[in-house]
């Protein structure tokens, strides 16, 4: 398979960590239901292409997403086909009913996910900015002293969809305030797509400003405007060194108007290669995997990667 050429850069790190979230956002929008066998095996196919970190799915309201209402399934299945490496797949928990829903399962790592805005905190939470907090703070504490991994995201923080510009100030605010509950990574959600790498490199100081440094951050970018991967790239040089992705660029939030895919996982994968940044990620396994699970969905896959290599 073809490799991109390796022209290293001395000012770059020299591995970074992809957190691979398509089993869960890229997923959770999915309108037809997809067998639980098969997501099963897409787990495991990631797993297997040396992805060192794979979301696996989200103990939210079955009623609110559907698709992921079979959660509990999913890890009894991963169980029996990973052994312990399956309760180390992180799982979406906003609150402490879904907190005691993963805990029933093993769960070791889990996530809560945050808004930086009050509208997107409606639509998604069924709370407001400040509610928010209430929920999660018990959950949060409860995950700890269970002795959990956290890992917190904030969402919309480069634009929303009903109120426009967010504020950077606005996304710190809320960013810290998740972080400061008891996690040990901050997720910074481009939910929409919207943001450009001028944008990164101003939140990102204003994040290191806050007294957040990279090492705590990871980036979440969705791919709506083309942008995911410049962003990525602005990020990386900043000093970031966990990326979010999903493979073959599947995803969208099914509370969010114009959300699309995230950064595709091959696409990400391919510019690190040639920049000489390990991943530890199988490039071909990836490709096939992704290929193969654009079959089972039925469209081929917008990543260009997984495209030009030869898949659908
Ligand atoms: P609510 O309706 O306000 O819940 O939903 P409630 O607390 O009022 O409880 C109502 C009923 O739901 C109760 O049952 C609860 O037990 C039950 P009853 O007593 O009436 O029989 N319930 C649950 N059942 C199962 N699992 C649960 C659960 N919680 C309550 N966890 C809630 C509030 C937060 C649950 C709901 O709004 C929800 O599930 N939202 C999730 C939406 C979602 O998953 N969005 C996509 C993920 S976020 C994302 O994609 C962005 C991200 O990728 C980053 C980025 O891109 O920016 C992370
Ligand atoms: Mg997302």
């Amino acid at each position: 398979m073809r490799t991109p050429q390796v022209v290293r850069d001395p000012g770059l790190p020299g591995r970074v960590t992809v957190f691979e979230v398509g089993p869960r956002d890229g997923l959770q929008n999915e309108q037809t239901v997809i067998p639980v066998e098969t997501k099963a095996a897409f787990v495991r196919r990631l797993v297997e292409a040396g992805l060192p970190v794979v979301e696996a799915t989200s103990f939210v309201h079955p009623t609110w997403v559907p698709q992921l209402a079979d959660a509990a399934e999913l890890l009894d299945l991963l169980a029996a086909d990973l052994g312990d490496t399956a309760k180390e797949l992180p799982v979406l928990v906003p609150n402490e009913r879904g907190l005691d829903r993963a805990l029933e399962k093993g769960a070791r790592h889990i996530a809560i996910f945050g808004s930086a805005t009050e509208t997107f905190a409606q639509r998604n939470l069924n709370r407001s900015l400040d509610e928010q907090f209430a929920m999660f703070e018990p959950t949060v504490r409860r995950a700890r002293d269970a002795g959990l991994d956290v890992r917190a995201y904030v969402s919309m923080c480069f634009g929303d969809p009903w109120e426009g510009e967010v504020p950077v100030d606005q996304v710190v605010e809320v960013g810290k305030r998740l972080f400061d509950l008891g996690a040990s990574q901050l997720s910074l959600g481009d939910t929409i797509g919207v943001g450009t790498p001028g944008h990164v490199t101003a939140l990102l100081d204003a994040f290191n400003a806050a007294g957040l440094a990279d090492d705590a951050l990871a980036m979440h970018f969705h791919d709506t405007y083309g942008q995911a991967l410049s962003n990525a790239l602005a990020a990386l040089r900043h000093g970031v060194t966990t990326f979010d992705a999903s493979a073959g660029g599947l995803g969208g939030c099914p509370y969010a108007k114009s959300a699309t895919g995230n950064l595709a996982t091959e696409d990400l994968v391919w510019m690190l290669s040639g920049l000489g940044v390990e991943t530890g990620v199988d490039l071909e396994k990836l490709v096939s995997t992704s290929t193969w699970m654009a079959q089972q969905l039925g469209r081929p896959s917008p990543s260009a990667v997984v495209r030009a290599l030869g898949g659908a």
